[in-house]
């Protein structure tokens, strides 16, 4: 029988050791490489055949523990379910493997995952409900019902959109997307309480769900699917229909953004900056709005903006689809 043909990849791994180095290093291996090799059997290759010293996590090799989660040419993966030969019809032959965050580097590809455990827990990711000692029935939960957790119960907290997010990056206050994928899980839940307790949790400026710039990077890496930053919209609107959206700058264009479609059929884009940010803040973005004038793609009154055609559709489109109480 003949073998599975291979291929030479040379690994970059990411090395440190954060009781005695000051700076990391990136040691090379080169390995062969099958077409059924995930990340996790490179590292387990180089640990066991090559280098017993490099330290990273696995436990089910399932994709289910969520632990092996390390990034790859910057991209965050699980490990043990990331085909290499796939990642290089991208990347090239050469692939770069660090941990998910640098800055939480403890050993190789091992971080200090705390504050990820922290703020997934400050969202009360569990069920709020009083429920008697010894009920008679069940609390029978419809598939229907089931449907509106949108899967959000997929998520097996690895941390990949956690450290993907720029968000977080530039703000250690920002919750964080699987935080809020927890929260929106539970709060969509028919048998937690519905009080306002956890929406009031993630309704917090700087901490909170308005501080999501939606680059979509948490959808774009989340190995279980899991859409975070659709669970960040829905939480959005839970917060306006339960009456306690704050009146800030996010807030702002959210109504601006729906108002505007209402009237005009399209997004008034200068419209939007100047209603969002109020007061002087609009003037920062001056000059970008000088640029739109002279290309054409603004006029110069912020507020003549032409009609589109069908508006009565657009109304009635407005009307189905918009459940906030703006
Ligand atoms: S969409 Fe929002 S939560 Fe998701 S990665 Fe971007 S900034 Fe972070
Ligand atoms: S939402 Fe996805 S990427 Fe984020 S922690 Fe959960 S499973 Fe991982
Ligand atoms: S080892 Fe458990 S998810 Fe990869």
């Amino acid at each position: 029988m003949s073998a599975i043909p291979s291929k030479k990849i040379t690994f970059k791994i990411f090395r440190f050791n954060s009781e005695t180095d000051y700076l990391p290093t990136y040691i090379d291996y080169v390995v062969d490489v099958t077409h059924e090799n995930v990340v996790l059997d490179i590292l387990t290759t180089i640990k066991n055949e090559m280098d017993g010293s490099l330290s990273y996590r696995r436990s089910c090799r399932h994709g289910i523990c969520g632990i092996c989660s390390v990034k790859v040419n910057g991209k965050a993966i699980l490990a043990c379910k990331q085909n290499v030969l796939q990642m290089t019809e991208t990347y090239g032959d050469t692939l770069t493997i660090e941990p998910l965050s640098i800055k939480r580097a403890m050993k190789d590809l091992i971080i200090d995952k705390e504050d990820f455990w922290v703020k997934h827990a400050a969202v009360k990711p569990f069920l709020d409900a009083d429920v008697e000692d010894a009920p008679e029935n069940e609390h029978f939960v419809s598939p229907a019902q089931v449907d509106q957790l949108l899967e959000a119960d997929y998520c097996i907290q690895c941390g990949a959109c956690h450290y993907s997010c720029p968000s977080l990056e530039i703000s250690d206050a920002f919750m964080g997307p699987a935080a809020f994928a927890a929260a929106y899980r539970f709060q969509a839940d028919v048998r937690d309480d519905q009080t306002n307790e956890r929406l009031n949790l993630v309704n917090q400026e700087e901490s909170g769900i308005w501080d999501c710039v939606k680059c979509m990077e948490c959808a774009e890496v989340c190995p279980k699917d899991v859409n975070p930053i659709e669970k960040i919209t829905k939480l959005h609107n839970m917060v306006f229909e339960a009456g306690i959206a704050k009146n800030n700058i996010a807030t702002r264009h959210a109504v601006y953004f729906k108002d505007s479609i209402k009237k005009h059929g399209q997004l008034n884009e200068a419209g939007l900056v100047i209603y969002s940010e109020k007061g002087y803040g609009m003037y920062k973005h001056l000059k970008v709005g000088m640029q739109m004038i002279a290309k054409g793609k603004a006029g110069i009154n912020p507020y003549s903006v032409p009609k589109s055609d069908k508006m009565d559709e657009i109304a009635k489109l407005v009307k189905i689809s918009s459940t906030s109480k703006f």
